[in-house]
C-alpha cells in the first residue's frame, strides 16, 4: 500500500506531465511520423517479432505511423484490450480490415473475432517518465501486470524477456518517477526528439557509488552511450547529473552528429587529443575537485587495428610536458583508448611516473591486469564496459554472429538489452605526488563476477 505522500506525489505529477504533453501535442500534433526515424535508426526490431502498439487517447504521441511501417516490414502488429479491472491486457492482431471497436474506457481495440497474440515488442504510453526507464501511467497498472506476467512467462519458458518502449513527448519527462514494488521498467523509451536505453546502469549505481566510496572525481569513456553509437547532449547531462565529472571518447565520438555541433560548448566532453588540428573539440581537460585538487584528463587513441591519426606516443609526452603530475596538476588520468593490448601496455610503460593512471578502453571488456606499474602510476589494460555482458561487445549477439558466419548482409547491430554491469577501475593517490597508491577494479551488478573496493582511507581521485 502506498503512503498518501506517494500518492499525492504521484497525482501532482500527472498533473504536470498531462499539461506538458497538451502543450507539446499543441506545437507539433503530427510528431509521432518522426518515431518512424527514431525507432528504426537506434535499434534493430528482428524481422517477424510481434509488436504491440496503442491507439492514442487525444494528445498521446501517435504510435500509428511506427506501426504501418513496422507491419509493412514483416512485423505483426497488434492492440491492447482492457478484459477488466485488476488484470492484465490481452492483445488482438491490428489489419487494416479489421475494424476498430470502442472498448473499455472508450479505447479503439480490435473486434473479438480478431486473433489474439503475445508481444514480443511493446509500444507503451504513458504519462510520465524519468531518464532510469520507470513510467507513470494512468494509474490504473494495466502495463505493470502485464509486462510482470509477460516476462515472467519468458522467463519460464527460456525466451527472451519481451522488448519495453515507452512512448511519449520529450516534454513529459521528469528527473524521478516514484517507484513502488510493482513498477515495472521499461527498456527503451523513444521520444520525437530521441531513443534512449532505460535502466542505464551507470545512471541507476554511480550516485550511491560515488557516496560509498567518497570518490573525489569520476570519469567514464561516453562513446557507446547513446544506444551503442556515439553520445548526444542529453545523455550527457544525465551522466553529469549522476556523477560523472568527465565524459572520454574515442573512435565513435561522432555516431551521433549532434555532437560535432555541442562537443565546443562541453568542457567536460573530450575527443581524442590526436585527432587531425581543427576537429571540433578538445584532447585534455583541466578540472578542479570539490576539494580544490587540480585533475587533468588526456583523452588519446591507438593506431593499431584503428583508423590513421597523428602519433599518440608522441602527444602523450607533449601533453605531460605541460601537465605536470605532483606540479601543476595534483592528479592526471589517461584514457588511451585503443585495440591492441600491445600498445596500451607501451604507452602505461611510457607515461609510467608521469601520470596516476594510464586506462585502455575501447575493447569492451575488463582486463585483469590492473596495477600499479613500477614508477608509480596505476594501469589496467582495459576498463571493460558498462552494459550487457550477455552480448557481443554490447551488441545483440545474433547479428554479430551472423556476421562471422555468413557471408551475407545483415541487420544493423543493436544493443543489447538484458541487466548491465558497471565496469571501471578505482584509483586512490598520493595527495603529495600525484601517484597511485592503491588500484581495484569495480564490477556491480549484471552477470560478471562483483567486486567493489572497501573504503579504507580518503581517497584523492578515483
Ligand atoms: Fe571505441
Amino acid at each position: 500500500m502506498e503512503s498518501q505522500e506517494t500518492t499525492d506525489l504521484k497525482t501532482a505529477l500527472r498533473e504536470t506531465a498531462a499539461r506538458r504533453r497538451e502543450a507539446a501535442y499543441a506545437a507539433d500534433p503530427r510528431a509521432g511520423e518522426k518515431l518512424v526515424d527514431q525507432v528504426l535508426h537506434a535499434m534493430t526490431i528482428s524481422p517477424g517479432l510481434a509488436v504491440s502498439g496503442y491507439w492514442p487517447l487525444e494528445g498521446e504521441l501517435d504510435v500509428r505511423p511506427l506501426l504501418v511501417k513496422l507491419r509493412h516490414l514483416g512485423h505483426s502488429v497488434g492492440l491492447p484490450v482492457v478484459i477488466r479491472k485488476h488484470e492484465p491486457l490481452i492483445f488482438r492482431a491490428w489489419h487494416d480490415h479489421h475494424d476498430l471497436v470502442e472498448g473499455k474506457f472508450k479505447i479503439m481495440t480490435p473486434p473479438d473475432h480478431a486473433p489474439e497474440f503475445v508481444p514480443e515488442v511493446l509500444l507503451v504510453p504513458l504519462l510520465a517518465f524519468d531518464p532510469y526507464g520507470y513510467r507513470l501511467g494512468y494509474g490504473g497498472g494495466f502495463y505493470d501486470r502485464t509486462l510482470d506476467k509477460l516476462r515472467h512467462q519468458a522467463k519460464d519458458k527460456g525466451h527472451h524477456p519481451p522488448l519495453a518502449i515507452g512512448v511519449a513527448y520529450a516534454a513529459q519527462e521528469v528527473p524521478d518517477v516514484p517507484r513502488g514494488p510493482y513498477d515495472q521498467p521499461l527498456d527503451w523509451i523513444v521520444t520525437e526528439r530521441s531513443v534512449f536505453k532505460g535502466r542505464d546502469v551507470v545512471i541507476e549505481r554511480l550516485p550511491g557509488l560515488r557516496r560509498d566510496l567518497a570518490l573525489d572525481f569520476v570519469i567514464a569513456n561516453g562513446e557507446n552511450a547513446a544506444g551503442g553509437f556515439g553520445i548526444t547532449q542529453k545523455i550527457c547531462q544525465e551522466l553529469y547529473a549522476a556523477g560523472v565529472d568527465c565524459i572520454t571518447t574515442g573512435n565513435h565520438v561522432w555516431d551521433q552528429k549532434e555532437t560535432i555541433a555541442f562537443i565546443a560548448s562541453d568542457p567536460k566532453l573530450l575527443r581524442p587529443a590526436n585527432f587531425p588540428a581543427g576537429t571540433p573539440g578538445k584532447g585534455f581537460g583541466q578540472f578542479q575537485t570539490q576539494r580544490g585538487k587540480k585533475v587533468v584528463v588526456i583523452n588519446l587513441m591507438g593506431r593499431l587495428f584503428m583508423d590513421p591519426l597523428d602519433d599518440p606516443f608522441q602527444q602523450i609526452d607533449g601533453l605531460l610536458n605541460t601537465h605536470r603530475l605532483g606540479g601543476n596538476a595534483d592528479a592526471v588520468v589517461l584514457d588511451f583508448h585503443a585495440e591492441a593490448s600491445s600498445e596500451k601496455m607501451a604507452m602505461g610503460h611510457l607515461a609510467d611516473g608521469r601520470v596516476s593512471l594510464t586506462v585502455g578502453t575501447h575493447t569492451h571488456v575488463p582486463t585483469a591486469d590492473y596495477q600499479i606499474l613500477p614508477n608509480g602510476s596505476a594501469y589496467q589494460t582495459d576498463a571493460g564496459m558498462c552494459g550487457d555482458y550477455d552480448s557481443v561487445i554490447g551488441m545483440e549477439k545474433a547479428t554479430p554472429i551472423a556476421r562471422f558466419t555468413k557471408k551475407l548482409p545483415t541487420d544493423r547491430l543493436a544493443a543489447a538489452n538484458g541487466p548491465g554491469t558497471l565496469c571501471g577501475i578505482f584509483v586512490e593517490t598520493d595527495d603529495r605526488t600525484g601517484l597511485a597508491k592503491r588500484v581495484e577494479p569495480v564490477r556491480l551488478g549484471g552477470r560478471l563476477s562483483q567486486t567493489k573496493p572497501q573504503l579504507q582511507s580518503q581517497p584523492a581521485v578515483a
